[in-house]
């Protein structure tokens, strides 16, 4: 079995041979295939707000409440199945992009809601990633991040789906006064993603994410017997109930992925052309993760906040069509180096 250009190459033997999840993976990259005759929704010449487009994607140079409002992606709208963004983060103290402060910064998060809404297929899903915030110079948290949440989610009439943990376990001890030297907090170390939609069951596929059985589900299903009956949780548990191969184990809403790849294809890009790399990068499969849960091939999914477009390129390597905006003209030099030869339009190349 094996996989080129995109194709799934394989004979009877290596599905009889293959494991349940593996079956699943041929069962969904066969799906994939066959779904992928939609056509773009990209059809003609970019306008002139496109950085830089592939046959599957458009980054958008300017500021995403002006675009999203002015009737630029009016196009799309009732057409997104994914909004998946992390918006400049509330700090208590201005980052290099400018992110608002305080209240301000709520009611700056809570504006995006209509504009968001507006955009979305019926079925659609809006995911913001959120991380947290400390009180200046003292060691007590900000519940801004979550206040900011709790009124977006309220003043726009959406439902909390679930709400997600992102772990990173590389991250660098913060906030270092309280951590390092005082030893005083532990390092601060999840972002929360919280799943949001107008609808009471957007999209949504968990088979699509499933993860590798632990060795001992494996060994179970293997021997085919284990303990039934009632758990010290009060839960019955029946003689079969775990007897069945599912292609793999439900994945829980912890996520843990470390945000630490130092020599991938963007940084080299950057390195390259002496281009600063983006300063609050999320790792790809964090993107990974939301856009195979929420989505199917050829869905679009839009990141208003792109930054060095990861959710774009996430999206594009998973066959999904993509929309992402970026406020900094630094930051989308950088995305660049993301698509390699896959870019089919280049604004500073026209
Ligand atoms: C947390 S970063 C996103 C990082 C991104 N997820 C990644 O993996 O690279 C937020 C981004 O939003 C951009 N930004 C801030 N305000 C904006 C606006 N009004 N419209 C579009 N982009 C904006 C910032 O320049 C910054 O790059």
């Amino acid at each position: 079995m094996s996989l080129r250009s995109g194709i799934l190459f394989c004979n009877k033997s290596d599905i009889s041979d293959a494991t349940q999840l593996q079956k699943n993976m041929l069962r969904n990259a066969v799906e994939d295939k066959v779904t992928s005759t939609i056509t773009s929704p990209f059809l003609g010449r970019p306008p002139a707000n496109v950085a830089y487009a592939t046959q599957r994607g458009r980054m958008l140079f300017g500021k995403s409440d002006q675009l999203l409002a002015d009737g630029s992606l009016s196009r799309f709208e009732g057409k997104v199945n994914l909004i998946f963004t992390s918006p400049p983060f509330p700090l208590n103290r201005k980052k290099r992009y400018g992110n608002e402060t305080g209240d301000t910064y709520i009611r700056w998060l809570c504006a995006y809601g209509p504009l968001f809404k507006k955009m979305l297929a019926p079925d659609g899903s809006i995911v913001i990633e959120m991380g947290n915030s400390w009180e200046p110079g003292m060691p007590v948290m900000s519940t801004l991040a979550l206040r900011a949440l709790l009124e977006f989610q309220s003043l726009n009439n959406l439902h909390l789906c679930q709400e997600f943990i992102w772990q990173n376990p590389a991250k660098l001890p913060s906030p270092a006064q309280w951590v390092n030297v005082e030893r005083i907090r532990v390092k601060d170390s999840f972002t929360r993603l919280w799943w949001m939609s107008p609808n009471r069951k957007p999209k949504a596929n968990n088979q699509r994410v499933l993860h590798e059985y632990s060795k001992a589900m494996k060994d179970l299903l293997k021997k085919g017997s284990y303990n039934s009956g009632k758990r010290p949780s009060e839960h019955e548990i029946s003689e079969t109930a775990f007897l069945r191969d599912n292609g793999g184990a439900i994945p829980s809403n912890v996520l843990t992925f470390a945000n630490t790849h130092s020599s991938d294809a963007y940084q080299i890009y950057c390195r390259e052309n002496k281009i600063q790399p983006h300063p609050a990068r999320m790792p790809s499969e964090l993107a990974k993760f939301f856009i195979k849960f929420l989505t199917e091939p050829d869905d679009i999914v839009l990141d208003p906040f792109g930054g060095s477009n990861t959710t774009g390129a996430t999206a594009e390597e998973l066959d999904r069509f993509w929309i992402s905006i970026e406020a900094s003209d630094d930051y989308i030099s950088g995305s660049r180096g993301r698509f390699g030869n896959r870019i089919t339009y280049d604004m500073h190349s026209q």
